[in-house]
C-alpha cells in the first residue's frame, strides 16, 4: 500500500505529515512510502533523513500518485485535479462545511478523512491531531508572550535590581490553555486561569495556577468536552466580571473556543486600555474573529499601549516537533485503517470503525 507524503502548498506552512522516525515505522509495518523532493525541508527534515528511514524520493507527481495521501494542510487545486480517483486523503479541511475544492474531491470519489473531526474518545486519542497542534500552539504562545514582553516573567533579583513576577491569565483551559499555564508556570509567571467549564478549576489548580470563578448565572459545560454557546445575558455579565482581573493582567494568553462558532469575545476595548503600558496579549482565538475585538490575525499590532499578537499557526513554529506528533497521530489512525495478512496490508471497511467514518466527508455534510 503506497503513502504519498509532499511538501504543504500553504504559504509559511512549515509543517510536513510525517517524520522520517515515523516513516521508519510505517516501513516497518509494510507501507511504501513515497516522499516528494524537499518535502520536510522546512521542518528541518531533508531527503537523506527520509531515504534512510526506507522512503523513496520522488517528484510531486508520482508522490501524488499513491493509494492514501497524508498532508497537514487542504490540497492545492493542481493537487486535487492530480489526485486518482478513489484514493485516500488525511488532512486538515480547515472549515465546518464544504467548500469548492472539497466538493470537486468528493465528486472524484476521493475518500476524505478530515483530522478535524477525529471524535473526542479516549479511544481516538492517540489520532488526535487538534489536540497535538493545539498542545504545541499553548507552549509556543507563552514562549511569545515572554520575547513580546519587555520585562521579565519569573520574580528577579540581582545585585542590580529586582523585578516581581509577571502576572499572566489564561482564559480557556482546553488543550492549548492547560499547556499554556504549565509552560508558564514553569517560567515562573504568576497564573491565574479562567473557563466558562466549572469542572476545569482542578486541572487548572494541579498545574500550581489560581482559578478565576465567575458567577454568571449558567453552565458553559457543551456536549464532548467544548464549551456550549453562552445566552447574551450570560456574555455581558462574562465580560464584566472578567474585566476587574483582566485590566490588572500584565500578559493575557486567550485560548476560547466553540467549535464552528466565532471565537466569544472576553476582552473588551475598555480592558485593553486599563491594562499598563507594555502588556501583552496573546490572541490564539485570532483565526476565528479573536478573543479580543482589536486582535488582527496574522499580525502583531500596538493599541492603547498594549501589544496584541494574532499569529494564527504556532505549531509552524516548532516544524520539527509538530510534524512528529502530527506524523505520529497519523500512524496511530492508519494502524486501525488496514489489517496485515499474508498478501500484505490490506484497507479495512472505513465505515465500520466509528473513528474513520466520523471523520469521512460526505456530500450532505
Ligand atoms: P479546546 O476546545 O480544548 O479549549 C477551548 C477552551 O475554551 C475550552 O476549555 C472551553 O471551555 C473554553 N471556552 C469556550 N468559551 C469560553 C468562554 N466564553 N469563556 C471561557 N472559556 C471558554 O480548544 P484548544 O484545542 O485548546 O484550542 C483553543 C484555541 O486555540 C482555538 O481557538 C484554536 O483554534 C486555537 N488554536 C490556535 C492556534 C494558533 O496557532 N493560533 C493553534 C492551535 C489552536
Amino acid at each position: 500500500m503506497k503513502i504519498g507524503l509532499l511538501k504543504e502548498s500553504v504559504v509559511d506552512e512549515n509543517r510536513v505529515a510525517l517524520s522520517p522516525d515515523i516513516v521508519k515505522k510505517l516501513c516497518g509495518k509494510g507501507f511504501e512510502i513515497k516522499v516528494s523532493t524537499g518535502a520536510g525541508d522546512n521542518a528541518r527534515f531533508s531527503d537523506d533523513l527520509y531515504r534512510e528511514a526506507g522512503a523513496t524520493i520522488v517528484p510531486p507527481s508520482e508522490a501524488l500518485d499513491a493509494d492514501i495521501l497524508v498532508r497537514v494542510r487542504k490540497p492545492s487545486q493542481s493537487e486535487v485535479a492530480e489526485l486518482p480517483r478513489g484514493s485516500i486523503l488525511i488532512s486538515h479541511i480547515e472549515s465546518c462545511g464544504l467548500d469548492d475544492s472539497l466538493k470537486t474531491l468528493l465528486d472524484k470519489e476521493v475518500v476524505y478523512l478530515a483530522m478535524e473531526r477525529i471524535p473526542r474518545i479516549s479511544r481516538a486519542q492517540a489520532m488526535d491531531a487538534l489536540s497535538s497542534q493545539s498542545n504545541i500552539a499553548g507552549y509556543r504562545a507563552v514562549i511569545e508572550a515572554a520575547v513580546q514582553y519587555g520585562r521579565f516573567l519569573p520574580l528577579m533579583m540581582t545585585s542590580a535590581g529586582s523585578a516581581k513576577p509577571a502576572r499572566l491569565v489564561v482564559l480557556g483551559a482546553g488543550v492549548a490553555g492547560l499547556q499554556a499555564i504549565a509552560t508558564a508556570r514553569r517560567l515562573g509567571a504568576d497564573v491565574l486561569a479562567y473557563d466558562v467549564r466549572p469542572e476545569t478549576k482542578e486541572q487548572i489548580e494541579s498545574l500550581g495556577a489560581k482559578a478565576i470563578e465567575l458567577d454568571i448565572g449558567e453552565s458553559g459545560s457543551g456536549e464532548g468536552g467544548y464549551a456550549k454557546e453562552l445566552s447574551d445575558e450570560a456574555k455581558a455579565r462574562q465580560q464584566q466580571a472578567l474585566a476587574d482581573e483582566l485590566s490588572k493582567a500584565h500578559v493575557i494568553i486567550t485560548t476560547a473556543l466553540i467549535p464552528c462558532r466565532p471565537a466569544p469575545v472576553l476582552i473588551t476595548e475598555e480592558v485593553i486600555k486599563n491594562m499598563r503600558e507594555g502588556s501583552v496579549v496573546i490572541d490564539l482565538a485570532a483565526a476565528t474573529g479573536g478573543n479580543c475585538p482589536l486582535t488582527e490575525a496574522d499580525k502583531v499590532v500596538v493599541k492603547h499601549g498594549v501589544t496584541l499578537v494574532g499569529h494564527t499557526n504556532y505549531p509552524s513554529m516548532v516544524p520539527s516537533d509538530a510534524s512528529a506528533f502530527y506524523g505520529g497521530n497519523i500512524m496511530n489512525l492508519l494502524n486501525i485503517m488496514v489489517d496485515k495478512t499474508d498478501a500484505g496490508l490490506v484497507l479495512k471497511d472505513l465505515e465500520e470503525d466509528e473513528i474513520t467514518s466520523a471523520m469521512r466527508l460526505r456530500a450532505e455534510s
